[in-house]
C-alpha cells in the first residue's frame, strides 16, 4: 500500500537500532518501491557529522548487514539521497533550529523516531514543542523500554501525551512486525478449525521460547540495568502471549485488537511473593561456547560482578474463563543453544485409545508457530505408520515452511511497521494501558527478585539454560519442546 510523501526523524541516528535496524528497514521497502519521491529521512545525534559522512556511515553498516543479493549501488546511491543528518545534544535547549530549519515549511507526515533512552523521551518532546515542530500530522515512535518500572513508564507517557495526542503515538514492538507473529492472527481468526478447540478444554498448556545465541556483547551498559524480564519479557513474550489468548477482536483495527490485548494484561493471575520463588527462574550466563567457538561468560563480558539476569523461565496462568487451569510457561535468555523463537500450543490427549498397546503411544497433538528462523507452522499429528505390516500408530508433522511454500523475501518485523506508522496505522503497536497494565504484573516480580538480591542461577553458555527453568516444567510432568 503505497504512502504518502514524508519526513522521518531518527533521534539516535548514529546508534545501534538506527544503524542496524531502522536505515536498512526504509532501504529495503525503497528497494520495493514502498518510498514515495521527496521522503526523507533526518538521523539527530550528538555527534558532529555532515550528511555525506552520516550517508556513508549508514552506507557501510548497511553493506554489511543485508544480503548481498539485496543490496545494489544503484538502489542505495538513491536512497542515500533521502538521508541528512542534524548534530544536536538533545538534553540541551540549544541547537534546535537548526533541525526546525531542515524540516520546517515542508507539508510531508514528520515522524520523530526515538530511538534513545527512555528518560529522554519527555524532555525531546517538549524541545520539539518549544522548537514548533509538532503539528497535528506528527507522529512519534518510542522504542522499548519504555521506563524501567511503573512509576517510570507512566511518567514517560504522560511526558509524552502532554505533547501528543495519544493517537499520535506508537510505541513500538517489533515481535508485533515480524510475519509469523501476524500469521498467529490469520491462524487463529481466518480458519475456522482451530477456534472451537482454543481453550482449557483441548489445550493442556502453552509455552513460548525466545532463544538466542548471541550475548549482550556492545550492549552491557544498557542490558545490566535492565535484564531479561525488562527487556523481553515485559514487551515481548506478553505481548505474543496476548496475541495467543485474546480472544477474537471484532474487527482488525487498532482498538478492538488493543481492548482484547489490555483485557488479557488485566487477567494475568498477580504474583505473589511465593509464587515468585517457586514460578520464576533466573539465570546467567557463563563462559561456554557458542557456534562453535569459546564464548565469555556475562561477568566477564561486563567487567564486574552483577546479579543482573540474562535468562528467565517463568509459569504464569490466565485467569479467565477459556484460559482457567492452563499453564503458560515462558522462557528467553542469552547464549542458549540455539537461536529459535517460538509458540507452542499443547493439546490434551485423546480421552480414550482404542488402539492396542502394542500399537505405539498415542501422542497428544501439538502445534508449533515458529517465529524464528526458519518461519513456518507445524501440526503434530498422530497417523498410521506406512507399509502392510499391521497398524502401529506414529507422531508426524504437518508442516509449512514459509520459505518453501512462498518463494518470497521474509521481511525484517522493522520493514512493515516503520510504514505503518506513516499510514496512521496503530494497530500493531502498544497503547498506552497496554504498556503500563505489562508493567503492573511485571512489578512484584522485579520487587521479589530484589528483595533477595541473590546471584541468578548460572549456565554454561550454548545451553538451554539453567536446570532449574527444566525442573519448572517437568515438575508438572510436562517438557520444554526442542525440535531438531
Ligand atoms: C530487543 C532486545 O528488543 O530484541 C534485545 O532489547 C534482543 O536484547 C532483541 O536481542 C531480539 O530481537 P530479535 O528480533 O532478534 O529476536
Amino acid at each position: 500500500i503505497p504512502v504518502a510523501p514524508f519526513d522521518y526523524i531518527v533521534f539516535g541516528g548514529t546508534g545501534d537500532l538506527a544503524l542496524r535496524k531502522l536505515l536498512p528497514a526504509l532501504y529495503q521497502r525503497d528497494r520495493d518501491g514502498q518510498i514515495p519521491d521527496g521522503a526523507r529521512i533526518i538521523g539527530v545525534s550528538r555527534s558532529k557529522l555532515s550528511n555525506e559522512e552520516y550517508a556513508q556511515k549508514a552506507g557501510e553498516w548497511a553493506k554489511k548487514l543485508i544480503p548481498a543479493a539485496e543490496f545494489d549501488a544503484k538502489t542505495w546511491a538513491r536512497f542515500a539521497e533521502r538521508l541528512s543528518y542534524v548534530g544536536l545534544d538533545v538534553t540541551s535547549s540549544e541547537g534546535w533550529e537548526e533541525l526546525a530549519a531542515v524540516v520546517e515549511g515542508s507539508t510531508r507526515i514528520r515522524v520523530f523516531y526515538l530511538a534513545t533512552a527512555p528518560d529522554l523521551f519527555g524532555p525531546i518532546c517538549r524541545s520539539l514543542e518549544k522548537a514548533g515542530l509538532v503539528s497535528e500530522d506528527s507522529r512519534v515512535v518510542l522504542e522499548k523500554p519504555i521506563g524501567k518500572d511503573l512509576a517510570s513508564a507512566k511518567r514517560i507517557n504522560q511526558e509524552v501525551g502532554a505533547v501528543f495526542n495519544e493517537t499520535q503515538v506508537y510505541r513500538i514492538d517489533h515481535y508485533l512486525g515480524k510475519e509469523t507473529v501476524q500469521n498467529l492472527l490469520a491462524l487463529r481468526f481466518a480458519n475456522s478449525l482451530f477456534e472451537p478447540l482454543w481453550n482449557s478444554s483441548w489445550i493442556d498448556h502453552v509455552q513460548i521460547t525466545v532463544a538466542e545465541t548471541v550475548g549482550v556483547e556492545g550492549r552491557a551498559g544498557y542490558y545490566d540495568t535492565s535484564g531479561a524480564l525488562r527487556d523481553m519479557v515485559q514487551n515481548h513474550l506478553l505481548q505474543l502471549l496476548c496475541l495467543v489468548a485474546m480472544e477474537p477482536p471484532v474487527h482488525f483495527d487498532k482498538d478492538a485488537v488493543r481492548d482484547e490485548k489490555l483485557k488479557v494484561l488485566r487477567a494475568l493471575k498477580p504474583m505473589e511473593p511465593e509464587a515468585v520463588l517457586s514460578q520464576t527462574v533466573r539465570g546467567q550466563y557463563k563462559g561456554g561456547a557458542a557456534n562453535g567457538a569459546a564464548v565469555p561468560g556475562y561477568i566477564e563480558e561486563l567487567g564486574r560482578d552483577s546479579l543482573t539476569e540474562s535468562f528467565v523461565a517463568m509459569k504464569l496462568e490466565v485467569e479467565n474463563w477459556r484460559w482457567a487451569g492452563v499453564p503458560f510457561y515462558l522462557r528467553t535468555g542469552k547464549r542458549m543453544h540455539q537461536k529459535t523463537s517460538e509458540i507452542v500450543i499443547q493439546f490434551r490427549p485423546v480421552p480414550h485409545s482404542i488402539f492396542p498397546k502394542d500399537s505405539g503411544m498415542v501422542e497428544a497433538n501439538r502445534l508449533v508457530v515458529r517465529l524464528q528462523p526458519n518461519e513456518g507452522i507445524r501440526m503434530h499429528l498422530m497417523i498410521k505408520d506406512p507399509g502392510p505390516g499391521g497398524l502401529r500408530l506414529r507422531p508426524a508433522p504437518l508442516d509449512l515452511t514459509f520459505a518453501e511454500a512462498f518463494k518470497v523475501r521474509s521481511p525484517d518485523a522493522y520493514e512493515r511497521l516503520l510504514l505503518d506508522v506513516v499510514r496512521g496505522n496503530a494497530t500493531l503497536f502498544m497503547r498506552r494501558d497496554e504498556v503500563e497494565a505489562a508493567w503492573t504484573w511485571v512489578e512484584p516480580i522485579l520487587e521479589a527478585w530484589q528483595r533477595r538480591s541473590e546471584h541468578p542461577k548460572p549456565y554454561t553458555a550454548g545451553t538451554w539454560g539453567p536446570a532449574a527453568s527444566i525442573a519448572l516444567i517437568e515438575r508438572d510432568g510436562r517438557t520444554w519442546h526442542e525440535e531438531v
